[in-house]
C-alpha cells in the first residue's frame, strides 16, 4: 500500500497542497495555496471532494485564515476568523464532516483572546493535523472491519468515489476493497459512472487501476442488469451524512442502487467514519441536500446535450432509508440493523 499511497491533500511548509480532482483522470495536477478563499472555491467546484476530505480541507482553510489574520494585521482578528469560518461552512451543505471539523475549529477560536493569535495558529494547525491523522486511522479500521464481509472472488458494485482521493487514508468504501485485496482476496469492482460529474468513471476506475484492482466501468443505468446477472455479491458505498436512525445521504443514485440490491437480495453496505454521523438528526428527512446548477446535467464538456434553457433539476445527493442498508461499517465495527446503539460511538 505504502508505495501506491496518494495524498489528496497535504500541509506543506505553510501552505496547503491538494490534487485538483476535476482534472483527473487526464492530469494529476496539484494546487498549492495559502488562501482560504481558494480552498472554498476548491470545495464548491469539487476540486477537493468527498465527505472526509471536505472536512480536512475546511480545517486547513481555517489554518490559512488564521495565518492571514496575523500576517495582514486585521483589526479584529478573532471576529475576522469567525467570519472566514462561516464562509467556509457555506461551501457545501450535505457532508457532516465539514461541520464536524469547523465545530472543532470554532471552539479553539472562542477559547483565545485577540492577543493570542500565534498561539491560536499553533492550536488550529494541530487540530487540522489531528483530524487528518484520525481520518487516516479510521480508514484503516473501517478496512479491517469491513473486509470481514468480503470473500475471495466477490464482485462488488460501487457508486461515486470513496477511496484515497476522498480521505487522508485508503478511503471508506473503497478502503474496504483495498484492505480485502491486501488479504489476497481476488475482487472485481463494478464502478457506477456516477452522473453527472462522473466520479465513478473518472476517479474510482483511476484509483482501482492504479491499485491493481480489477475494475469494470458501467453506466449508472446498467446497475440493475449487472446485479440481476449475478455479477456482484454486494454493494459498498460511502456516506456524506448519517442520521440517528441510520438513514444515509450519499451521492445521487445511491438510493437507486440500494433499491436494486434489495430487489435482488444482494447486501448493501455503507462505510463511514464517526465524523459522518449526525446524531442531532432523527432521520434522513432532516439532512440538507445540496442542489447544484442545471449546467452540470445539460452540458458535457461545455457542449449542450439538451435544448438550451430546458428546465433541469440537479440534486447532488439522495437519502437511502435505513431499512435498505444491510450493515454500516465504521471504525468501531460493523453495525447491523436496528441502528440503535449509535450513541456510544458519539461519546467517543
Ligand atoms: O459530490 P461529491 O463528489 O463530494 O460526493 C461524494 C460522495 O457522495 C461520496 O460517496 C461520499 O462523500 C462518501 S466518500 C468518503
Amino acid at each position: 500500500m505504502e508505495e501506491k499511497r496518494l495524498r489528496a491533500i497535504e500541509w506543506m511548509d505553510g501552505s496547503v497542497k491538494f490534487i485538483d480532482q476535476t482534472e483527473l483522470p487526464n492530469k494529476l495536477d496539484y494546487v498549492e495555496t495559502t488562501d482560504y478563499r481558494v480552498l472554498i472555491e476548491a470545495i464548491k467546484m469539487l476540486r477537493v471532494r468527498g465527505a472526509p476530505l471536505i472536512g480536512i480541507t475546511a480545517a486547513y482553510a481555517v489554518v490559512t485564515a488564521v495565518r492571514e489574520a496575523i500576517d495582514t494585521k486585521v483589526s479584529d482578528p478573532l471576529n475576522w476568523t469567525m467570519k472566514a469560518i462561516r464562509e467556509i461552512g457555506a461551501s457545501r451543505p450535505t457532508a457532516r464532516n465539514l461541520f464536524f471539523a469547523l465545530e472543532r475549529m470554532k471552539e479553539a477560536v472562542e477559547s483565545k483572546g485577540a492577543g493570542e493569535m500565534e498561539k491560536l495558529f499553533d492550536i488550529v494547525l494541530s487540530i487540522a493535523q489531528d483530524i487528518e491523522k484520525e481520518d487516516e486511522e479510521m480508514c484503516l479500521k473501517m478496512g479491517e472491519h469491513g473486509s470481514s464481509l468480503i470473500e475471495d472472488g466477490f464482485g462488488i458494485i460501487t457508486h461515486c468515489n470513496t477511496g484515497m482521493l476522498v480521505t487522508a487514508g485508503q478511503g471508506t468504501a473503497l478502503g474496504v476493497v483495498y484492505h480485502a485485496s491486501r488479504q489476497n482476496k481476488k475482487l472485481h469492482v463494478y464502478a457506477d459512472e456516477t452522473r453527472p460529474l462522473l466520479q465513478g468513471a473518472r476517479l474510482t476506475t483511476w484509483e482501482c487501476k492504479n491499485y491493481g484492482i480489477h475494475v469494470t466501468l458501467i453506466c449508472d443505468n446498467a446497475a440493475a442488469t449487472v446485479v440481476r446477472q449475478g455479477k456482484v455479491n454486494c454493494a459498498i458505498v460511502g456516506a456524506d451524512r448519517i442520521a440517528s436512525n441510520g438513514d444515509t445521504a450519499n451521492k445521487i443514485g445511491t438510493y437507486n442502487l440500494a433499491l436494486i440490491c434489495k430487489a435482488h437480495n444482494v447486501p448493501f453496505y455503507v462505510a463511514a467514519p464517526y465524523s459522518t454521523f449526525d446524531f442531532s438528526l432523527k432521520s434522513g428527512d432532516e439532512i440538507p441536500i445540496e442542489e447544484r446548477k442545471p449546467e452540470e446535467i445539460v452540458k458535457i464538456n461545455k457542449g449542450w446535450i439538451a435544448p438550451e434553457g430546458i428546465d433541469a433539476y440537479n440534486p447532488a445527493f439522495d437519502v437511502t432509508p435505513a431499512e435498505l442498508i444491510s450493515a454500516i461499517i465504521t471504525e468501531e465495527g460493523v453495525f447491523k440493523p436496528p441502528y440503535g446503539e449509535w450513541k456510544e460511538m458519539d461519546a467517543k
